[in-house]
């Protein structure tokens, strides 16, 4: 009977939306703008113009992103810290024609993103620059549009004053672009706000604040009807509107809905919403716009921590930059999307950006796959971390910026605060002697408390509190529906952000001794660790004993040396700031007043070499290394943070004949664990109360470590490492054997070297040649080494510790790829991928 009802309310919804006039007639076309650009390195000043013959130019697809083209140097002015890679100055013109049908229409142009300092011109007009590399802007292109002729775009990118960024920044256009077409009586620019005021299981209300732009010259009767659809795309509310909007203004509507028996947006089913408005105008459909949104409801509390939707819920969150490795910024969801699927396998529910608004593919990504996001705007404010930061920027561009980032994502379910900066320096008690000064009153002109305050400012408010309070008020005025935090490196309650009490959750990057304190210093707020642990690990890598710890770099400001620039993976080796894995993790996990933490970070990425400086040129923090490949602290988390049975016993089994040996092992769903050396056990041990992983000390023996898990006297895994041979054979594994034909889709090809016997050789770095034929390219190659010097965009990799990888990249054309790699005398492997359309 149930199924009978719901599928009549089915029919009857599509039969509603069926009879929606111009209801899948979009009048508003957005076009991916991405293809047949023309690219060159370097300063070109007559560029700008139409007439400039590009030519001899690079023909390339965008997202691109030049820096990761270059060679490593620690001559390049980023540092070691921002990549070691190239900057400059590059140019990227686009020559394209729309149809005159078009005429009468608006034409824009959308950058998501352009690392940094991009100034755009149409047809030899400068729309103008915007420095905030991580910033999506919009320029309208109407009034020197031509229709039915050629018209072209032209962008400068400068990045060429560093270093700018403390981590790798990459050059260029390197986020999407995408080209709209709208009638001039259109939804503005991020021009819908979904909210849900109240959520429950059986009824949800649904509040729609719709911009209504009118770019026409005469006032309008615009109908606005906002369609509520579920996930299969059909119609399960609808609320309509008139509305008088003046030419050439906006006109804000407001509707309520209520919808009964709604599905919870989760984290295990992440379900969406689309609000579609559809205004019409004399009866015709004239735009549509789309707004995915999820329904749910979160608090934080200063004693429970996050609950969602009534369950307590902690955040088991990593902190990411941007880069995808190997590729560097250039944005390709399928790459994202792999990390997000690493991380989701290893239990982690959260993702910080670190530390600036992130690609939308990323938040599209977490509200469907279900993450809890922490979306941060800025690493800095007016004081700078770099010579050329954007400190540089802050005093002109900071409200426009912080304005438009959280537009643009205010829609997103997996976002559930916002962070307003990382570590910005006025945060410091010292740095109270700021003063009132000329430009700082300029920065607060817009300020909208009560001028009073400023006069305080000695008392009281400091100018950087009074800052802190500006930021956020323009959040809470934006968005009201989350809270908002900050990653604080001083824990003080003096701290001028603290003191300003805007923040609503008080955020902490590491301190974990002050954690305790937290309901002392400042009571009633609940608390987040905004970043943790700054562990640092290489691959693969362990130094022994296990149980003695290494706290690098001695000093923050000051490389350290040691030879081996490799960092232990037994999770013995930390920055003097942070933490183990486990001592951190304990702590959150004992504390219900703790909401979670965002672990410093769940990839490697680019730059920030920590404890060392050149040649290392990328992080020793991830908990997955740079190419993909999970460090082994990756199954301490599993182990802890997922229902999946896991045994992961390391390190491995190729050492110095007597040689002592520390052998860990994680593992869940058991009473205890027991090791065997060549068949006779090394004892049975059982991790105590807040313990995460149990040792045994050996003396290294060559052949076979077996480990077996049981519970209750039953076997629930068993691992076995034997003694690698000499290096015999290349295997081959993608991630994805068929993929699609778009150009853009990617195949994650792992390129093991093992012995005769198909074992690991865990120690292996042969150099891999490959050779590819087919409908696809190598779009990069890595090994996860923090101080390789090979470039990226190679057909040959050596392997380190064992493996390598190439990222595999379709052509539009559809058919087979054929990957073949080959290293001396090992036995080559050949690897098959199937793209279609
Ligand atoms: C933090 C900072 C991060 C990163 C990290 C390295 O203090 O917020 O951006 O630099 O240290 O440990």
């Amino acid at each position: 009977m149930k199924k009978h009802i719901l599928n009549f309310s089915a029919v009857f919804a599509l039969l509603m939306l069926l009879s929606v006039p111009g209801y899948g007639m979009t009048s508003r076309v957005i076009s991916d703008f991405n293809k047949n650009w023309t690219f060159h390195l370097g300063e070109i000043p007559e560029a700008f113009s139409p007439g400039y013959k590009d030519n001899s130019w690079r023909k390339l697809n965008l997202p691109h992103d030049w820096a990761i083209e270059g060679e490593f140097s620690k001559d390049n002015p980023s540092g070691c810290g921002g990549g070691a890679l190239p900057g400059g100055v590059g140019w990227y013109r686009k020559t394209f024609t729309l149809d005159p049908i078009n005429k009468g229409k608006k034409v824009f142009v959308d950058f998501d993103g352009v690392y940094m300092d991009a100034e755009v011109w149409i047809n030899g007009t400068t729309l103008g620059k915007r420095p905030y590399g991580y910033i999506s802007f919009r320029y309208d292109l109407t009034p020197y549009f031509k229709f039915g002729q050629k018209n072209v775009i032209a962008v400068r990118v400068d990045n060429s004053e560093q270093p700018n960024s403390r981590w790798y920044s990459g050059c260029g256009i390197y986020r999407n672009v995408w080209l709209t077409v709208a009638d001039p009586v259109h939804v503005d620019q991020w021009g819908t706000y979904v909210t849900t005021p109240s959520v429950s299981k059986d009824e949800a209300s649904i509040a729609l604040a719709t911009q209504i732009k009118n770019d026409s010259k005469t006032d309008v009767t615009a109908e606005l009807r906002s369609l509520i659809l579920n996930n299969k795309g059909l119609e399960v509310k609808r609320s309509v509107s008139s509305v008088k909007v003046v030419a050439g203004k906006a006109q804000e509507v407001k509707q309520n809905l209520e919808l009964s028996k709604p599905e919870l947006w989760t984290l295990q089913n992440p379900y969406l919403y689309k609000a579609v408005s559809q205004i019409s105008v004399d009866g015709k459909v004239v735009d549509q716009y789309e707004t995915p949104f999820g329904i749910r409801n979160f608090i934080f509390d200063a004693k429970k921590g996050f609950i969602l939707n009534g369950v307590p819920t902690k955040i088991n969150g990593v902190c990411m930059h941007h880069d995808l490795g190997c590729l560097g910024s250039a944005v390709n969801t399928r790459a994202i999307q792999r990390q997000l699927e690493i991380l989701k396998n290893m239990g982690c529910n959260g993702i910080r950006c670190s530390h600036n608004p992130p690609a939308p593919e990323l938040l599209n990504l977490c509200d469907r796959m279900g993450f809890i996001v922490m979306d941060e705007s800025f690493d800095m404010w007016r004081k700078k971390k770099t010579a050329h930061d954007y400190s540089r920027y802050f005093n002109e561009w900071h409200e426009r910026d912080l304005t438009d980032h959280i537009l643009r994502d205010r829609n997103h379910p997996s976002i559930f605060m916002w962070s307003i900066g990382n570590e910005v320096l006025e945060q410091w008690t010292d740095a109270n002697a700021d003063t009132l000064d000329l430009q700082a009153a300029n920065l607060l002109l817009n300020f909208k408390r009560d001028p009073k305050m400023l006069a305080q400012k000695g008392d009281s408010m400091s100018i950087n509190s009074l800052l802190t309070l500006k930021l956020a008020d323009m959040v809470k005025s934006l968005d009201p529906t989350r809270p908002i935090t900050s990653g604080c490196n001083e824990p003080d309650p003096n701290n001028h952000l603290f003191r300003s009490n805007a923040l609503d959750i008080i955020g902490f990057n590491y301190h974990e001794s002050y954690f305790k304190d937290v309901y002392k210093n400042f009571p009633g707020k609940p608390f987040i660790v905004t970043e943790s642990i700054s562990a640092l690990m290489t691959r693969g890598y362990y130094r022994m004993p296990s149980d003695s710890m290494y706290i690098w770099p001695v000093r923050w400001d000051i490389p350290f040396h040691d030879d081996s620039y490799s960092c232990s993976s037994y999770d013995n080796c930390h920055a003097p700031w942070g933490s183990t894995h486990e001592d951190t993790w304990r702590l959150v996990k004992n504390n219900d007043f703790i909401s979670g933490m965002f672990i410093w970070t769940g990839f490697d990425y680019l730059g920030e070499p920590t404890p060392y400086d050149w040649p290392a040129r990328s992080s020793y923090f991830g908990i997955v290394d740079l190419a993909g490949f999970p460090k082994d602290i990756y199954y301490m988390y599993q182990s802890e943070w997922t229902n999946k049975d896991v045994l992961h016993v390391f390190p491995h089994w190729n050492w110095k004949l007597g040689e002592t040996v520390d052998v860990w092992a994680y593992y869940n769903h058991a009473d205890e664990v027991e090791l065997f050396l060549n068949g006779k056990s090394q004892g049975v041990k059982t991790k105590g109360k807040d313990d995460f992983h149990v040792m045994w000390r050996l003396k290294f023996a060559p052949g076979t470590i077996k480990v077996v898990s049981r519970k209750a006297g039953k076997v629930v895994l068993t691992k076995e490492i034997k003694t690698a041979g000499a290096p015999a054979q290349i295997v081959m594994t993608g991630d994805r054997k068929r993929i699609t034909a778009d150009g853009k889709d990617l195949s994650f090809v792992t390129v093991e070297v093992r012995d005769k016997d198909g074992n690991l050789c865990s120690n292996a770095d042969n150099l891999i040649n490959f050779d590819l034929k087919g409908a696809g390219t190598i779009a990069g190659v890595d090994n996860g080494s923090p101080i390789s010097g090979e470039s990226f965009k190679a057909n040959f990799r050596k392997a380190f510790y064992g493996k390598c990888l190439v990222v595999i990249q379709s052509t539009e054309n559809k058919g087979n790829i054929t990957l073949k790699a080959t290293s001396g005398k090992l036995k080559s492997n050949e690897l098959l991928i199937n793209t279609t359309k």
